[in-house]
């Protein structure tokens, strides 16, 4: 049983693959804190996925919506407000990368796969927003949050172009969280979270090694997704109604670790 932290608030959450998505996890607690929600998902990982399984749970509809196509954003978003009017939150958990599905390294980069994974994991948050604000789908003080990496501020070798896709997200929560707070009042911010592992995660090179080090690296130790999920509900809370445009790093520490003691004896005279 929650807090009922989210009584009476409606939403849209994005990303539910299978139940080791951080949208997952997400869904699941603000189910929990009394939140009515719609899920999505492209049209391809609903038919692949076991989403059905969540919605029942929840108690949640499920509309398909791959979000580089305009038409499927606007019909989510006319699906959404023919059930609540207006929504209070939206989770977008979304991200794709075709060159590291590919294996292609950062030096050998496919430009059309670039813009097709800039489209999926970047842009579509600006094309939600812009939906949401044309139709004027989201209530006074609402609160829209995306999932973000640190790849976007610092080098990681293995996670490619997605560090530019994270870069250009974090842009558009600035950009867009000025206007939207301006407009209605909505907020806009991104959840720097740690690596977890997860189908969009260990997708990268060397996943296991680098979940290891983050964690010798975070004084906390790694976030996983189920605090990423309780992070999410005060987000969408009215607790934190005067954040937004912010980039928010949920990760035990890790962003501001030069190095740790762990780390440090591996490089010792007696490691
Ligand atoms: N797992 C990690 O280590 C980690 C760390 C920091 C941030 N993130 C971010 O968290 C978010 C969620 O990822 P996850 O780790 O839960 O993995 P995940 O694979 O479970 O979720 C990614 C989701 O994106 C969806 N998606 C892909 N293309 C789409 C399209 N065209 N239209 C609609 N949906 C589409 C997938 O179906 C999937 O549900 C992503 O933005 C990811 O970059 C993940």
């Amino acid at each position: 049983m929650g807090n009922q932290l989210l009584a009476g608030k409606k939403g849209i959450i994005f990303g539910a693959l299978d139940q080791n998505s951080i949208a997952w996890k997400v869904a699941e607690r603000c189910h929990e804190e009394g939140a009515e929600f719609i899920l999505t998902n492209a049209p391809i990982a609903l038919r692949m996925g076991v989403i059905n399984e969540l919605a029942e749970k929840c108690n949640a509809d499920v509309v398909p919506c791959d979000v580089t196509l305009n038409e499927d954003m606007a019909s989510l978003i006319d699906a959404a407000i023919a059930k609540f009017g207006k929504v209070d939150f939206i989770l977008h958990s979304v991200g794709m990368s075709l060159n590291i599905r590919k294996k292609k390294a950062y030096t050998d980069l496919n430009y059309d796969f670039m813009h097709k994974t800039l489209d999926i994991s970047a842009m579509s948050l600006h094309r939600l927003l812009q939906t949401c604000y044309e139709k004027d789908a989201i209530n006074e003080w609402g609160s829209v949050v995306s999932l973000t990496y640190i790849a976007a501020q610092r080098v990681f070798p293995d996670y490619g172009e997605m560090a530019e896709s994270k870069a250009l997200l974090e842009s558009i929560t600035r950009s867009f969280g000025y206007h939207y707070g301006v407009k209605r009042k909505v907020r806009v911010n991104s959840i720097s979270q740690s690596p977890t592992m997860t189908t969009a995660g260990s997708g990268v090179g060397g996943f296991d090694s680098f979940i290891d080090y983050a964690n010798k690296m975070s004084p906390l130790g790694n976030a996983d997704a189920n605090a990423c999920a309780d992070y999410c509900v005060t987000m969408f809370s009215d607790l934190t109604r005067m954040v937004t445009m912010q980039n928010l790093f949920h990760d035990g520490g890790f962003s501001y670790t030069g190095v740790s003691k762990e780390v440090m004896d591996k490089f010792g005279t007696n490691a």
